[in-house]
């Protein structure tokens, strides 16, 4: 018996060693989820969308910007269960989408629900992952409280 417990206390060490090293390597903050190369954190409160752009900002982060079919099938095809808003309006200008980040938007990577943007009533300027639409993209009114996925 001593033999064998020695044993496993050995093999004891080596999990916690790997453990640890497993945690180091993925380098996000405690509360925050690393998935495709990014830490991501969901808001347990709803808000609207500049409210939670700024809210993330504050945060050393940005709202999610989808930068691949991967991080869009990973996210929000698995994992989620509500309606999330994206780093990612036409405020600006009208029919220009922007991401929060700067990252060009690129209509070859979207997925828009079907026959969204459609910019209802000319108020809808902010994009959301919308439940009702099996996690596909929809533009809204920014004055909608939801709940949003900081990135960084
Ligand atoms: C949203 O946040 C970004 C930084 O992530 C900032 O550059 C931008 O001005 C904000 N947009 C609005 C409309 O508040």
């Amino acid at each position: 018996w001593p033999h064998v417990l020695a044993h496993l206390g050995r093999f004891g060490i080596l999990l916690f060693t790997l453990q640890f090293t497993t945690e180091k390597s993925q380098m996000c903050p405690s509360g925050w989820q690393q998935l495709v190369g990014s830490c991501y954190s969901f808001s347990d409160e709803r808000d609207n969308w500049e409210k939670a752009n700024q809210t993330c900002l504050l945060k050393d982060s940005h709202l999610i910007v989808i930068n691949s079919e991967e991080e869009q099938q990973e996210y929000f095809f698995k994992h989620v269960n509500k309606d999330y808003w994206l780093g990612l309006t036409d405020l600006s200008q009208e029919g220009q989408f922007e991401w929060v980040d700067g990252t060009p938007y690129n209509a070859a990577i979207t997925t828009w629900g079907y026959g969204q943007p459609d910019n209802t009533d000319n108020l809808e300027h902010c994009v959301h992952i919308s439940a009702l639409m099996e996690y596909y993209w929809n533009d809204h009114q920014c004055t909608v409280l939801m709940h949003w996925i900081c990135e960084r």
